[in-house]
């Protein structure tokens, strides 16, 4: 899709040469920390809820957005592992509207190429999220124009867990040794088997952190923080992102 060389340094992300040049900046697979929904609502003196609300609106936006610039794959941070520490009306707030997400969004999904997937132990959700999920991933596994990936009751180190669970199961069958295990034995062992590699990590709302999110396919991706709180976070922000990203010089530990 990249229509002609990214021009280095071309200030404002809506100048024409912006919008001639690649949109991705060569990016295939972004993912992003969607954090600030209870700042954004505490800001307005509104109740946290509708934060979460306003939440949804900005990924519906971005994931619509994503599509059109060509980017391949979007990893987004919806519910932690630890989010489960939250008073149990938020997380029936934030349960609530994963159902309504779902539903509304799913032929819109399927009518854009969108393939859903979801990283996480999504089966410990309520039932009927399961079923809704399953549903989801069946109708649009054979879309191919981005992939969605929602990151639901998802923590890396669990992930990770549950990779060397599956691997020291295999080693026991006899499938192979244990000094035969190698960095693709781990990666196609992830939730994120798959993807392309990581290319670019956002956090929005000013915190510089990586809770507990993809650290392994974050090896050697590119971190940009925002201030923006994720309510607010639109299409001129992602392009920002992506501009920082292609001004960076990765190295991958050459020179
Ligand atoms: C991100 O916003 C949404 C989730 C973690 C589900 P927060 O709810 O964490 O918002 P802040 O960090 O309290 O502002
Ligand atoms: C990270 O945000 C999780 C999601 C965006 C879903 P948190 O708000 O839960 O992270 P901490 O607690 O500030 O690290
Ligand atoms: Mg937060």
């Amino acid at each position: 899709m990249r229509l002609m060389p990214t021009k280095k340094g071309s200030g404002d992300p809506d100048s024409d040469m912006a919008q001639v040049a690649d949109p991705t900046h060569g990016a295939r697979h972004i993912a992003i920390i969607m954090d600030g929904n209870g700042r954004w609502a505490k800001k307005k003196h509104l109740p946290r809820a509708l934060g979460h609300k306003k939440g949804v609106e900005a990924v519906r936006d971005i994931v619509r957005v994503a599509g059109e610039m060509g980017i391949e794959a979007m990893t987004l941070y919806a519910f932690s592992s630890e989010n489960w520490n939250r008073p149990a009306d938020e997380i029936t707030d934030l349960m609530g509207l994963l159902r309504q997400y779902i539903q509304s969004d799913i032929d819109e999904f399927d009518e854009n190429g969108i393939r859903l997937k979801v990283i996480g132990n999504y089966k410990a959700l309520d039932s009927d999220i399961v079923q809704l999920i399953e549903g989801a991933l069946e109708r649009t596994a054979k879309n191919d124009r981005m992939t969605l990936a929602i990151a639901l009751n998802y923590g890396a180190q669990n992930e990770m867990l549950r990779a060397v669970q599956s691997i020291a199961a295999a080693v026991k069958k006899g499938d192979f040794e244990p000094d035969e295990i190698d960095v693709s034995h781990v990666s196609d062992a992830l939730d994120t088997a798959g993807l392309p590699p990581l290319d670019l990590l956002i956090r929005t709302s000013g915190e510089l952190r990586l809770s507990n999110f993809l650290l392994w396919q974050a090896a050697y991706s590119e971190l940009y923080f925002t201030d923006t709180l994720w309510p607010d976070f639109d299409k001129r922000e992602l392009q920002r992102a992506l501009k920082s990203f292609g001004d960076r010089d990765r190295r991958f530990g050459g020179r």
